[in-house]
């Protein structure tokens, strides 16, 4: 490992974005990853038996404001003109998501003008006359009123968290986006799409530089005494591991996927259909081959995932933070321990106990890159 300038552990959007950046200078760079493939949480390989590109770790729907990160990725993938769309199953019912007008007038059975559907909203949402939520469930109505909270949202997140919304604490939410008009797009960016030849192409094109070597199936804590404290290593595994849990655990919900191809050309129609229903036990089913519209996948099978939430074990794959006040304060602990790292920098969404999209992920490592990693590895041969 000492032929190395720079040593990435992770090989999703945020260490292989570093590693991009570091052999675009002349670095030679070794990432790690302890799974069996490139693209961490982002991965997606076809479904053997259709043909149907499914992202492993859930549905990963590519969108973002910034432009810079737009033409960054655009140097490794094109993008399809996919908008995304959710729709959500209540009581044998289809609605619309987020809560816009359409889905107000549905479920109220009339049709309002954007000012009435404001008002009535209004309204309901008046039900705690001022006096501070406590939990959950009051912040809720708060903010949309009891009818639409108890439709759309409390089963939902009963399902999410396995815990009744009113012992759950208010500041899980602090906003329920209701639009009073038609617009039914899920995402308000300006770039939105998804990779024209699915995402782990787009991975294999970043570390695609001859001054790049990547290691599968290979666990960073494994191979850490033979890396000399010398080379820089960015680190985007989880930041309580690195420490051996100093401070206790960091809390993480995670998702477990029940997968299955079905033998009938269109199981539901749309890519997302959430279940807003307590008693069905999943929080959504996706439909992988409507992500690809422009895809020309057999008609006669379809790849179905249902989707159930929990909170995480150490053995499972950390996917939410949970971010009690216990969990902030232990992480800000092991902050001030990667603070005093000398030569290890902390990224991505295991590394910063953040939830990042994807486009965050790119840019905070395309920023930490500028302003900490080029610095340390031009100081290296000087
Ligand atoms: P990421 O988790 O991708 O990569 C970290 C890598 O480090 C992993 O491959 C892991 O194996 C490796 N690693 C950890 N410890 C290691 C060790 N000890 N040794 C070696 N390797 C180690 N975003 C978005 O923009 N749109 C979306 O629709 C979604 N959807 C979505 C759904 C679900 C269910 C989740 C959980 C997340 C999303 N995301 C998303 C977020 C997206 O997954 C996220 O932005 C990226 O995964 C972040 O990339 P990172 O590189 O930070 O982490």
């Amino acid at each position: 490992v000492s032929e190395f300038d720079l040593i990435i552990v992770g090989a999703g959007f945020y260490g292989a974005t570093m590693a991009e950046r570091a052999a675009a200078i002349g670095k030679r760079v070794l990432v790690l990853d302890r799974r069996p493939h490139i693209g961490g949480n982002a991965y997606s390989e076809n479904e053997p038996e259709t043909g149907i590109e499914v992202h492993r770790y859930g549905a990963h729907l590519f969108h973002t404001p910034n432009e810079t990160i737009w033409n960054y990725l655009n140097r490794f993938t094109a993008f399809t003109n996919y908008r995304h769309r959710v729709y959500t199953s209540l009581k044998g019912q289809v609605y619309a998501m987020p809560i816009n007008l359409g889905t107000i007038c549905q479920f109220f059975r009339r049709q309002m003008t954007p000012d009435q559907a404001r008002q009535l909203v209004a309204e309901q949402a008046a039900e705690l006359a001022g006096r501070t939520p406590s939990n959950l469930e009051e912040k809720a109505i708060s903010l949309i009123g009891r009818p639409l909270y108890e439709a759309f949202i409390r089963g939902y997140t009963a399902k999410q968290w396995q815990t009744d919304p009113r012992d759950l604490p208010e500041y899980i939410i602090t906003r329920l986006p209701v639009r009073y008009n038609f617009d039914n797009r899920y995402f308000n960016d300006r770039f939105e799409g998804l990779p024209a030849d699915g995402y782990t192409a787009i991975f294999k094109r970043m570390l695609s530089a001859p001054n790049i070597s990547v290691a599968l199936k290979t666990d960073f804590f494994e191979v850490r005494k033979r890396i000399p404290k010398s080379v820089p290593v960015v680190y985007t595994g989880p930041i309580d591991r690195f420490f051996d849990f100093a401070h206790g655990e960091l809390g993480w919900r995670t998702i477990d996927f029940d997968t299955e191809v079905l033998s009938v050309g269109d199981f539901q129609g749309t890519a997302v259909m959430n279940y807003a229903d307590e008693n069905i036990p999943f929080t959504r089913i996706l439909e992988f081959r409507h992500f690809n519209p422009e895809r020309d996948y057999q008609t006669e099978k379809t790849v179905v995932v249902r989707e159930y939430s929990r909170s995480a074990t150490r053995l499972d794959e950390p996917y939410y933070p949970i971010n009690t006040p216990s969990d902030k304060g232990k992480y800000m602990k092991y902050k001030e321990m990667a603070e005093n790292e000398d030569n290890v920098f902390f990224g991505g969404r295991l590394g910063t106990y953040r939830y990042l999209d994807m486009h965050q992920a790119i840019g905070s490592a395309l920023k930490s890159f500028e302003s900490e990693i080029a610095p340390r590895l031009e100081a290296q041969h000087t």
